[in-house]
Formats: structure tokens, C-alpha cells, sequence
């Protein structure tokens, strides 16, 4: 389930990627980073004009996230461009998030008129490079670096459906995911040896 994440979500949102090992952080951002670079990252990310995707556990920990940024349009008429990063914690990889952040983003940007859908990564990530291929980008390699892209069609009616409802589906799985977590914290204080 992919919701879209709002500034309340701040919070977990640094607690993922504060989780990433000292690898994946060069995975997602392209070089070393730092808890303090981290932290002005998630605190300046525009929660408004960019789309941010999360996946939760039922604890209500990010497993995944994906932030979609648009890029300036060149002109009125041209279709916009966005790029889009990703992560999972190393706990839930292979499970199918990262394709699944991955196609709500091309459906987000499909039907909030972008063209074309942009990721930067290394080309020795080889799962990276993989989900792009599987999504059909086209992968152009230089000095150790990728850019992939994907042409998307216009948006119709079943494509503006289809993610209202998946959006849907997710906040009402994580309305229940609270749900659960409040009633057990309520059961372990009324019964704190069990
Ligand atoms: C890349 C990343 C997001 C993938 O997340 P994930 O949840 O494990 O991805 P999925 O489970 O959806 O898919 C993984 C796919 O890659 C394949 N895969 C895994 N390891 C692979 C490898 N070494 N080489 C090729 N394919 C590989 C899996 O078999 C699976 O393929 P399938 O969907 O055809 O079965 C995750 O590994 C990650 O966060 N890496 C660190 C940060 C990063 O690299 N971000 C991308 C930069 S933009």
C-alpha cells in the first residue's frame, strides 16, 4: 500500500532514512551523507509542489519511501519532467516496495501531466537498474553514473481512477495500522507483564 506522505509525516520519514547504512545513502543521494545533511533534506522538502510516497509496516515505520520532484517546464506547452528517488530499508527489500513506489510515481506523474520521468543512479546498482528496465525506462550509462527515463502517455479516466482508488486503499490501511498499534499500547498498560 503507497500513500502519499504529508509534512506530518516528517518525523518517519527522517527515522528511514536516518536507518539507511553509510551504502545506501550513497545509493539514494550519490555521495556519503550525513545525518545533519539528512535532516535539512527531509526538512526542506516540499511537501506541496513535490509528491513524497511512503510505505508503512504495522508498526507505522517507513519500510519505503519515494519523493518525486517536477522539474521548472521549459516553456507553457512542453510537457513538465520529474525525478524520482527511492528507498527501502535493506528489512523489506525483494518484497516488491520499490517497484511499487516506483509505479505510483509514473502513474502520479502520468496524471499530473508530465512527459517524461527521470532517475539518477549509479549503474552499478544493479536492483536499481533492473526495476528501470523491467518499467521499460531508457538507460543511458556514463562514467559509472545512469540516467533513466520513461515516456508516459496523457492521463485518461481509468488512470485518474486507478490512483484515487489506490490512494484510498492506502490511507484507510493505515487508518487501520494505527488502529491495531493504539489498542495494543492500551492492552500493554493495562497489562504490562504480558
Ligand atoms: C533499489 C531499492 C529501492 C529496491 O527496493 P526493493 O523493495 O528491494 O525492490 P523490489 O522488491 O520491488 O524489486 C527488486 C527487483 O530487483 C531484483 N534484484 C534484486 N537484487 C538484484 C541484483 N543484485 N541484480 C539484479 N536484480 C536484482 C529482484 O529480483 C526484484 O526483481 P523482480 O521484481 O523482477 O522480482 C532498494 O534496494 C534500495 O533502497 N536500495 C538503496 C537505495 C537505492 O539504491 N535507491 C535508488 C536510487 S534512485
Amino acid at each position: 500500500m503507497v500513500r502519499q506522505l504529508t509534512a506530518a509525516d516528517s518525523k518517519r520519514l527522517l527515522a528511514h532514512f536516518i536507518a539507511l547504512s553509510e551504502d545506501d545513502r550513497v545509493l539514494r543521494f550519490g555521495q556519503r551523507t550525513a545525518d545533519i545533511v539528512i535532516e535539512n533534506y527531509v526538512r526542506g522538502i516540499d511537501f506541496v509542489n513535490d509528491a513524497v510516497f511512503g510505505v508503512f509496516d504495522s508498526n507505522l515505520n517507513l519500510t519505503g519511501v519515494g519523493h518525486l520532484a517536477y522539474l521548472p517546464a521549459r516553456g507553457d506547452d512542453e510537457p513538465r519532467t520529474a525525478e524520482f528517488g527511492l528507498s527501502v530499508l535493506d528489512t523489506a527489500r525483494g518484497t516488491g516496495v520499490g517497484s511499487a513506489l516506483f509505479a505510483r510515481a509514473a502513474m502520479r506523474s502520468r496524471n499530473s501531466g508530465v512527459g517524461t520521468l527521470y532517475m539518477h543512479c549509479l549503474s552499478h546498482n544493479a536492483t536499481m537498474m533492473h526495476i528501470a528496465r523491467k518499467a521499460g525506462m531508457d538507460i543511458h550509462r556514463d562514467y559509472g553514473e545512469a540516467d533513466a527515463y520513461l515516456t508516459l502517455p496523457p492521463a485518461d479516466s481509468a488512470s485518474i481512477l486507478a490512483e484515487m482508488f489506490e490512494e484510498q486503499v492506502a490511507v484507510f490501511d493505515y487508518a487501520l495500522k494505527r488502529q491495531v498499534r493504539h489498542a495494543n499500547t492500551f492492552l500493554e498498560s493495562l497489562m504490562p507483564s504480558l
